[in-house]
């Protein structure tokens, strides 16, 4: 088992330790319920092995590792309210279960448990991972105001795509490798190619995530498929269905872009026939794999053993693959 894969383990094991089981019960309840349900416990398990590909003990990294977890699973149960998503990790979401109001909540609680877990790091890295975690939690949340607020234009470029999914997933698994890294002892300039690194891995991630929303198996992928679809999300599939359709391909797209009352499948059907005709899934993975081979040329800057540097690049490979 590789490094990154036993830190994904223990972060497991940790998350399910942390369940409070406290009262009010409609405020924690949910937060046992999503942390309960798995998913791939990335962000902490980069965090941990960062930290120790560094010489530190990867667990002295733990509870920052369990605030970025934390972190990242408040910020699914208001991205699912915002996305009227119901179904993720293969359950029924937070709002969907109980209620809206429950899922900001929680939500909000869990945002403050996430800052509680980051104050336990080394004083001497405390400061600036505190501004980090600050810059990088504010830094999602303009990702995610992009995210809607393009759901309403269809002129968005592909650079503010990028931008956008930059801000909401990238900077935040950068940032769970620099926190590592930090912890860990890292020189500021590996720190920084580390998170350069992260940020190359996150875009290619955020991609392959919005290739899975189309193509993926929605038991595998634990979510329902074409959501994005249904928002008018301009994912870079869409954006670049949008450049390259021909005129009648241009006049199907915009019919479903503003028809407000549809049917869901039908919807889903004659835009993913689209994204066929154009061959769009081909153009998201060269994309991604131009992020990946960058990433790679960043790793091989790190000062880290060989060993750590192949540990990522099969990591970040796993990644770009990955089909849930
Ligand atoms: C989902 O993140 C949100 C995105 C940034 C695409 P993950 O795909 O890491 O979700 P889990 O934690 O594994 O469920
Ligand atoms: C997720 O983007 C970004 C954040 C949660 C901050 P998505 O909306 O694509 O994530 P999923 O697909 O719902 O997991
Ligand atoms: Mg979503
Ligand atoms: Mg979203
Ligand atoms: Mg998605």
């Amino acid at each position: 088992m590789s490094i990154i894969e036993r830190y994904i383990t223990l972060a497991g094991s940790a998350i399910t330790d942390y369940y409070s089981a406290k009262a009010p019960l409609n405020l924690y309840e949910p937060v046992d319920y999503v942390l309960g349900l798995g998913g791939k416990r990335l962000r902490p398990a980069l965090c941990m092995a960062a930290c120790h590909f560094y010489g530190g003990d990867g667990t002295s990294a733990g509870s920052a590792a369990m605030g970025l977890e934390m972190f990242h699973n408040f910020t699914l149960l208001h991205d699912d309210i915002m996305d009227g998503a119901s179904i993720r990790r293969n359950q029924p979401t937070v709002h969907v279960k109980w209620n809206a109001n429950t899922a900001i909540l929680s939500g909000d609680a869990m945002m403050i448990l996430a800052n509680q877990m980051m104050l336990n790091v080394p004083d001497a890295v405390l400061k600036p991972v505190q501004q980090l975690f600050l810059k990088t939690a504010l830094e999602v949340c303009e990702g995610q105001q992009y995210d809607m607020d393009f759901e309403h234009r269809n002129d968005v470029d592909v650079d503010e795509y990028i931008e956008m999914i930059r801000l909401k997933t990238a900077v935040l698994i950068a940032a769970s490798l620099k926190i590592g890294a930090l912890i860990g002892g890292a020189s500021e300039k590996d720190a920084s190619l580390l998170y350069e690194f992260g940020v190359n891995l996150g875009l290619a991630f955020q991609l392959q995530d919005d290739y899975l929303d189309v193509y993926g198996n929605s038991a595998e992928f634990g979510k329902s498929i074409g959501g994005d679809i249904v928002c008018n999300k301009k994912t870079f599939l869409l954006i670049n269905c949008i450049t390259n359709a021909n005129d009648e391909q241009r006049k199907i797209l915009d019919y479903w872009l503003t028809k407000t009352d549809f049917d869901r499948n039908e919807k889903i059907a004659a835009v993913t026939q689209l994204y066929n005709e154009l061959n769009i899934a081909s153009i998201s993975k060269m994309r991604m794999e131009q992020y990946y081979q960058t990433a790679l040329l960043i790793l091989d800057q790190l000062s880290i053993a060989d060993e750590y540097k192949n540990e990522l690049k099969v990591f970040a490979g796993n990644t770009l693959f990955r089909s849930k």
